[in-house]
């Protein structure tokens, strides 16, 4: 291929640097809101170790395979596999998988801001309420005070039947994400990760290090790492093979994009690793850090969605200093959150620009204006378009709302599509030589890992998909 004259491409500035945006990508929502969600659903245990399994022999193969893609393929997630595949000797007809996770994540980022404007209204109830316990001299004093639990559960009733404020909320998050990746990779998104992630592991540990103090750490432990086999039916490792895809941020071409700015010579397989023991790892501290709380407080753990929203809360009326730790706790989620959104809203920007030949401003503003306009979509089907059931002649969506639409188009269907065609396309397609130079892998990990991405990524990925699209099998 001939180098054009354009201006060099963007990159980070180190290794660390990527590996710290590339946490920041993986660890969000799905660690903090949807893990402790899925495990106190699912029982604990079984699906934690499940997990567990899942993300080393199944996401941490696929995150290498895409940081490769992204690493010798140069360009944004379409234009990389495109150039893998040309290197390759194979159809260039792959690349369409990327525009499949440029399309993922460009929906995925329209309903994560709404899920995250949550957050960012609760991040004001819980400050507010610092604020008038500081102001009554009493900082320390337990949240919420003196509002009884139908109260606080009910807020969430409240801001759903409000679409200004559910709206407001969604403006300011995607405008915050907007901003960020308009800026750049070295300039915008490497620079709200090297400050954001480390103050967002300082509150990780401290708000565990307090859950361990006041609340009830060995029941929380039992309940999370005590394997009650009988429990880990089809649903739940479905649900775990799932939960891994997302929380690694698999299938949406998201480490693509990130791992074409890595620089040369970085060693792909440590890096790949290190992304996956961290993202675990944040996704159990917590569990550990959600559960002894709810615990302490005799709530139930099986809640479902509105364990943070309205169970938490709960628990941190009834804690010492829950008002502030509380205000705490939604902010470190906020930052999790923002860290994620601007890796999606990234993918569909780089695609624009490398694509399109679109300058960044406008690609990002382009794609960030239109995952807002599906956002209110999705915002209004808890009021005004509470009846829309967008895709209701379809039995699996029969009974979703807008935004679990639009969440479970893209979960169920879409990235374990991009998975399965990435793994299909590193494990069969792609030049050994090009994959093993590029990875630096020694020859027995090479072989691990091309096994793993041949056979047993395939086969898991598609078990997801087709159980995903015909529950009535399982
Ligand atoms: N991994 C992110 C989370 O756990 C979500 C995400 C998915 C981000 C896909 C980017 C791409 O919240």
């Amino acid at each position: 291929m001939v180098a054009t004259a354009a201006s060099p491409r963007e990159g980070w500035s180190s290794r660390s640097a990527f590996i710290l945006a590339a946490i920041g990508a993986a660890v969000g929502l799905g660690n903090l809101w949807r893990f402790p969600t899925l495990a106190g659903e699912n029982g604990g245990g079984a699906f934690v170790l499940f997990y567990i399994g899942c993300v080393f022999l199944l996401g941490l193969p696929l995150l290498l395979a895409e940081i490769f893609i992204g690493r010798a393929g140069q360009s944004d997630a379409v234009g990389s596999i495109r150039n893998v595949a040309a290197q390759s000797g194979v159809s260039t007809r792959w690349s369409l998988f990327g525009g499949l996770g440029a399309l993922a994540a460009f929906l995925i980022v329209s309903f994560y801001s709404v899920v995250a404007g949550w957050v960012l209204y609760y991040v004001g109830v819980f400050g507010m309420d610092l604020l008038q316990a500081l102001l009554a001299g009493d900082p320390f004093r337990g949240a919420l005070q003196g509002q009884s639990q139908e109260v606080i559960a009910g807020r969430m009733g409240n801001l759903f039947a409000s679409p200004g404020l559910l709206l407001t909320m969604h403006l300011l998050f995607m405008g915050a994400t907007l901003f960020t990746v308009a800026r750049g990779v070295s300039g915008g998104i490497e620079k709200a990760a090297t400050w954001l992630m480390p103050a967002f592991f300082v509150l990780l540990v401290g708000i565990t290090i307090y859950g361990a103090v006041v609340g009830d750490v060995g029941e929380a432990v039992a309940f999370l790492f005590t394997p009650d086999w009988s429990k880990l039916t089809p649903e739940v490792m479905n649900a775990a093979l799932g939960q891994a895809l997302f929380s690694l941020s698999l299938g949406v071409a998201g480490i693509i994009t990130y791992g074409s700015y890595i620089q040369e010579g970085t060693k792909l397989g440590s890096t790949a690793a290190a992304i996956a023991i961290a993202d675990t790892g944040v996704a159990l501290l917590a569990g550990l850090m959600i559960f002894p709380i709810v615990f302490a407080v005799g709530l139930d753990p099986a809640a479902g969605p509105t364990l943070v929203f309205q169970t938490l809360p709960f628990a941190f009326e009834a804690m010492p200093a829950g008002s502030l730790i509380g205000f705490l706790f939604f902010i470190l989620i906020l930052v999790a959150a923002i860290t994620s959104s601007i890796s999606l809203l990234e993918v569909p920007t780089a695609w624009g620009v490398g694509e399109m030949g679109w300058s960044r401003h406008k690609s990002a503003l382009i794609f960030g204006a239109g995952a807002f306009a599906i956002g209110v979509f999705c915002l209004l089907g808890y009021n005004v378009l509470a009846d829309v059931r967008p895709l209701g002649f379809w039995s699996i969506f029969a009974e979703t709302d807008i935004l679990d639409t639009v969440d479970g188009f893209t979960g169920k269907i879409m990235l374990p599509l991009g998975a399965l065609l990435a793994s299909l396309f590193i494990g069969w397609r792609a030049d050994r030589r090009l994959l093993e130079t590029t990875t630096g892998l020694s020859n027995g990990m090479f072989m691990v890992w091309r096994f793993l991405l041949a056979w047993v990524c395939p086969l898991a990925v598609t078990i997801i998909l087709v159980t995903g699209l015909f529950p009535s099998l399982l």
